[in-house]
């Protein structure tokens, strides 16, 4: 039996207990192995079915032996910094949705996971349900990966959405879109492109191997955008997507922004609408690869991370191979331009 402890119960914590919970007779079967939920770390109250399972001393989730696998879906850095560290310390792999927290110190937490002998996992921290770092660092690792661009944000795209075919009103969409459980607490990392200048960090350290910090990275939102601005991109056959974009140059340097960009009706990324996100990897053997899904909500975000559970289980005892080394502050050049 695997014995798991999830750390937070808000908008992806909820899905995750919840899939966990109402699709175990299903991933059990496939595993061959019972998968059990034993407590849920939350300083908050909630009157749910499973309420026995809350705890509010992180001790006793470090302490318990039997927890293997622990899922960070708190967010931010404190205490999720402090908290994931001391997991993989104390021999347990983990489980995360925290892009932040990936984006700020991936390459720190995948070496200790290493020398722990354990994994940390972090699919559900780009694109939400879309399958994209498991893809990425397997199925194209043959590749030499000449660029990934992708529209990152769900939020974002959704209100650019709404502003395009039903002329919503910017704050009006911001607001639907929180509603829906698509955007962060605080939605300034949502319109001012943080969020996705953290997954496209996230995208390019995995492409290329070294750390990109977010910092390294000139990042602009859709706050600027008008209806005028949105309306011009349409007379011109073409549409305005938030696009972070990372290219490997020939001098082993990396191009990397975060922008709002005009793309053409022909481009596979023009057609990805509302919370769906798109994803475009150029592998040198493989051409052009897109992902796309829903890349924001509770349920597609609680999928990716149950998958991660799955696969630590299912493969606790394989090597981990998943690294990439810390980065440097001359790896970085910035992009003028998206074309
Ligand atoms: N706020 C994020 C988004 C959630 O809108 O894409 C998923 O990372």
């Amino acid at each position: 039996m695997a014995n798991i402890a999830l750390m937070g119960h808000g908008v992806v914590g909820s899905g995750v207990a919840e899939v966990l919970l109402k699709n175990k007779e299903a991933f059990e079967g496939k595993l061959g192995e019972e998968v059990n939920l034993k407590y849920i770390l939350d300083l908050r109250d909630f009157d749910v079915p499973y309420k026995n399972l809350f705890t509010k001393d992180f001790q006793t989730i470090v302490q318990d032996k039997s927890v293997s696998v622990v899922v960070e879906v708190m967010g931010g850095l404190k205490p999720a910094y402090d908290f994931v560290k001391t997991c993989l310390e104390n021999g347990k792999s983990v489980v995360t949705s925290n892009k932040e927290l990936v984006a700020a110190k991936g390459a720190e937490l995948l070496r200790l996971a290493r020398e722990h002998n354990v994994n940390f996992l972090f699919e559900a921290s780009v694109g939400g349900g879309i399958p994209i770092i498991r893809p990425m660092h397997q199925c194209l690792a043959a590749n030499e990966i000449r660029e990934v661009a992708g529209i990152l944000n769900g939020t974002t795209n959704f209100i650019l959405t709404k502003m395009i075919r039903e002329q919503m009103a910017f704050d009006e969409a911001l607001k639907l879109a929180q509603s829906l459980g698509y955007a962060e607490k605080d939605p300034t990392a949502d319109i001012e492109g943080g969020d996705a200048c953290r997954k496209i960090c996230i995208l390019a350290s995995l492409a290329y191997g070294k750390h990109v910090y977010p910092e390294q990275v000139k990042t602009e939102g859709i706050t600027k955008l008008t209806s005028e601005d949105v309306a011009y991109a349409e007379s011109w056959g073409g549409v305005i997507k938030l696009i972070g974009r990372a290219k490997k140059l020939e001098n082993g340097k990396l191009h990397i922004m975060v922008s709002p960009a005009f793309i053409s009706r022909e481009s596979q990324l023009a057609g990805v609408d509302d919370v769906f996100n798109g994803i475009l990897v150029r592998g040198d053997a493989t051409g052009d690869v897109v992902f796309y899904g829903k890349g924001a909500g509770k349920l597609p975000t609680a999928s990716a991370v149950v998958a991660d559970i799955i696969d630590e289980i299912k493969h606790k005892d394989t090597i981990k191979t998943l690294y990439w080394e810390d980065g440097s502050k001359d790896y970085v050049e910035q992009y003028e331009n998206y074309s």
